[in-house]
């Protein structure tokens, strides 16, 4: 589904990545690890089209997307979350949804005014079934702004599915959650699994990547130094000395 073919990005003298190779097959769940600075919101980045890349190719579904602005890769059902949450915070948790679920092309061709009234019934149905499956049924009228810090992350991704992606790039969600918040978003991403989204899954959270993902890479210095299943990752010894041996002391 996701082709990521000899990719390069430099910044300065910089290689955030240098010569990457993956296969992200439809409807699996991958996980991107590695130090900080690695290169894994870079990938992200060039995927959804923030920063070209110095080199290579990126292809979805069979088409580069080299080229292709940011707001059309949404369209054709790529979208992410931020590592820095990255809400509307003057904006309502319903509106929020809403805006993201107004940026896709199938609704543009609504009516103008039932689209910015929010009362094309398809689609406010389809916000309140985010809102549950998000736990965010009871606060929809509040600001983002006003929300507790988990909610918040909650909104990112739900503001995310909002687009109807195929595929979903999720840049650390887990950072800063509690042990709960982490469960919680693991069977969340299991859930959008089962309904059919391909998730790429950055994070520094262990126990939520080795136990959700079926495969793994490993970047360091913007290279691919393993990939696996989470046992074959665990078990490598490169990754051991570059990155699963580290500390947040070290
Ligand atoms: N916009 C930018 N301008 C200049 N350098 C950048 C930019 N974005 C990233 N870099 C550099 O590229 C390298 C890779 O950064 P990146 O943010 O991709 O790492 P990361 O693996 O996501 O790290 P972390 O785990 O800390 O989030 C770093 O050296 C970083 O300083
Ligand atoms: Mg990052």
């Amino acid at each position: 589904m996701l082709e990521i073919k000899s990719l390069s990005k430099h910044f300065g003298g910089v290689k955030a990545l240098d010569m990457l190779n993956l296969s992200i097959h439809e409807g699996e769940i991958f996980g991107i690890i590695g130090p900080n600075g690695s290169g894994k919101s870079t990938l992200v980045n060039v995927v959804c089209g923030v920063f070209p890349p110095t080199k290579g190719d990126v292809v979805f579904s069979g088409k580069t997307v080299i080229g292709c602005p940011a707001h059309e890769r949404l369209s054709s059902g790529i979208a992410r979350t931020f590592q820095n949450i990255r809400l509307f915070p003057g904006l309502t948790v319903w509106q929020n949804l809403w805006v993201a679920r107004n940026s896709i092309e199938d609704i543009k061709s609504e009516s103008r005014v039932s689209r910015w009234l929010g009362k094309n019934s398809k689609v406010k149905k389809e916000i309140d079934e985010i809102l549950e499956f998000s736990s965010l049924a009871e606060r929809a009228d509040e600001l983002a702004s006003s929300l507790a810090f988990g909610e918040q992350r909650r909104l990112e991704l739900a503001r995310a599915t909002a687009t109807k992606p195929r595929l979903l790039l999720l840049d650390e969600p887990a950072a800063g959650m509690n042990q709960d918040e982490i469960r919680d978003l693991d069977s969340r991403i299991r859930q959008l699994q089962k309904k059919g989204t391909t998730i790429i899954l950055v994070e520094h959270v262990m126990e939520l990547v080795m136990g959700v993902t079926d495969r793994i890479a490993v970047l360091n210095f913007g290279s691919k130094i393993a990939e696996g299943t989470p046992d074959d990752i665990q078990k490598n010894e490169a990754v051991q000395e570059a990155y699963l041996g580290y500390t947040e002391e070290d």
